[in-house]
C-alpha cells in the first residue's frame, strides 16, 4: 500500500497535534489545581496540619528541571503512574466514603493524564523493543521504583494506618508500570512497522500525527 502525503498536510498535522499536546498540559495543570483543592479539603476534614514546603517537592522541582524537558515529562509521568498505585490503595482501605470517592475521581483523571503521556510518546516512536527500547524501558522501570520509593517515604504511613501495607503499594506500582509499557508497545507497534516501510517514511518526527487510513490505535 502507497500513500503519498503532501509536505504541507504533513506539516498541518504534526502542528495540530503539537498544539492539542499543550491543550492537554494546560488541561493537566486545572485538574492538577482541583486534585490539590480536594486533597486540601480532605486534610482540614481529618484535622490535619498543611505544610507549604518539603525536601521531596523541592527534589522533584529541581530534578526534573536541571535535565531537560524530555525528563521533566518523564517524571511528571512516572508520578502520576507511582500516584495511581498510591490512590488504588488508599481507595481499596479507605474507612472514610468521602475519602474513597475523591481518590476515585483523581485516579478518573490520572488515567486520561496517563493516556497522554502514553499518545505523546507512541508519537514520538518509543517502545520497548529493540535494544534502545529496553535500554529505555530499564531506565524507566528504576526511575519509577526511585519514585516510587519516595512517596512511600513519605506517605506510606498513611496507608499503613488504615491497612495498606507495603507489599500491597508496590506490587501495584509494579503492574502500574507494567501496564504502561505494554500499552505503550500495543500503541507503537503499528507506527514502527510503518517506519521501517521507507514507503512511508516522515521527515517530520511524530509517526502518530501521522496516522495513516485504516490503523487501527491500540
Ligand atoms: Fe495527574
Amino acid at each position: 500500500m502507497q500513500a503519498v502525503w503532501p509536505a504541507g498536510r504533513e506539516a498541518c498535522l504534526v502542528e495540530g497535534a503539537r498544539t492539542r499536546q499543550v491543550a492537554a498540559l494546560l488541561n493537566h495543570r486545572a485538574k492538577e489545581a482541583e486534585h490539590a483543592r480536594l486533597l486540601g479539603c480532605a486534610v482540614k476534614r481529618f484535622g490535619g496540619r498543611f505544610i507549604y514546603s518539603h525536601w521531596s517537592f523541592t527534589a522533584f522541582c529541581l530534578c526534573r528541571r536541571v535535565l531537560g524537558v524530555r525528563f521533566e515529562l518523564q517524571v511528571l509521568l512516572l508520578t502520576e503512574l507511582v500516584s495511581t498505585a498510591y490512590y488504588r490503595v488508599l481507595c481499596a482501605h479507605s474507612p472514610d466514603q468521602p475519602l474513597a470517592d475523591m481518590c476515585r475521581l483523581i485516579l478518573r483523571d490520572e488515567a486520561g493524564h496517563v493516556a497522554f503521556h502514553r499518545e505523546r510518546l507512541a508519537d514520538a516512536g518509543r517502545s520497548s523493543l529493540g535494544l534502545y527500547g529496553a535500554l529505555w524501558q530499564a531506565q524507566f522501570w528504576m526511575l519509577g521504583h526511585a519514585a516510587a520509593a519516595m512517596l512511600w517515604v513519605n506517605h506510606g504511613p498513611c496507608l499503613t494506618a488504615i491497612g495498606g501495607t507495603r507489599s500491597e503499594y508496590f506490587g501495584e506500582v509494579r503492574r502500574q508500570l507494567g501496564r504502561f509499557i505494554m500499552a505503550l508497545d500495543r500503541l507503537s507497534e503499528p507506527f514502527i512497522e510503518r517506519a521501517n516501510d521507507s514507503s512511508f517514511a516522515s521527515p517530520i518526527a511524530g509517526k502518530n500525527s501521522l496516522k495513516m487510513p485504516g490503523i487501527k490505535r491500540a
